[in-house]
């Protein structure tokens, strides 16, 4: 009989599944807001979807609290689950599922309030008419939003690895044939 692998605590999988509805919420009331006419007529004068300002609110913010805060939280949740239900054996590192929903959850909140901030202030200028004071601040956007999306990035890269060492420890395994 294989040894039988001790329990892990996969209750730490539910914060991705809050997280991911507490996203597709903010996601979905931004999502109405882009068409309340009103507010249409703001983003597309400050130039969404094409560039701009307006451009880091409709699509950019919007996709990414969606598809990262969302949809790549719930994925990997499932992912992290089905792996050691299906397999029978413990997840590589759970201190790396902690990690990667801490960098992920947190870079995705960074990553949408930059683009929130940098758009509404920007957006705000430029009907002003205050193209110096865009310049000037602008020169901050771009270290902002590396520094956040490096971060964001590391959530992702840490669970790939997570995912590939357990893979790994899967079938290097002599009862491998329950994979
Ligand atoms: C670390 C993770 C990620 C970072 C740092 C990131 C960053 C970016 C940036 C900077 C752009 C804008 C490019 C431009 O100026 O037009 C962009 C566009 C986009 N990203 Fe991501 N992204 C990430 C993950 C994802 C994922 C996982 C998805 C989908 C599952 C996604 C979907 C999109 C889409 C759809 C656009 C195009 C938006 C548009 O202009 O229509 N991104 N991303």
């Amino acid at each position: 009989m294989p040894q039988e692998t001790p329990a892990q605590d996969l209750r730490k999988l539910i914060k991705f599944l809050i997280a991911s509805a507490f996203y597709f919420f903010v996601g979905t009331v931004h999502g109405v807001a882009q068409v309340i006419p009103s507010v249409r007529i703001w983003l597309d004068s400050i130039g969404s979807p094409y560039g701009g300002p307006g451009h880091m609110i409709d699509p950019l913010a919007h996709a990414h609290i969606n598809v990262v805060g969302g949809v790549v939280l719930l994925c990997m949740a499932v992912t992290y689950y089905m792996l050691t239900t299906l397999s029978r054996r413990p997840i590589w590192s759970m201190r790396l599922v902690d990690h990667s929903f801490w960098w992920t959850a947190l870079g995705v909140a960074g990553f949408y309030s930059t683009l929130m901030t940098f758009g509404i202030v920007e957006g705000n200028m430029l009907l002003r008419g205050e193209t110096e004071a865009i310049y000037k601040l602008h020169r901050f956007y771009g270290p902002f939003i590396a520094i956040i999306s490096t971060g964001m990035g590391v959530g992702f890269w840490l669970f790939f690895a997570n995912i590939f060492m357990t893979a790994k420890s899967i079938y290097s395994t002599p009862s491998s044939k329950t994979a």
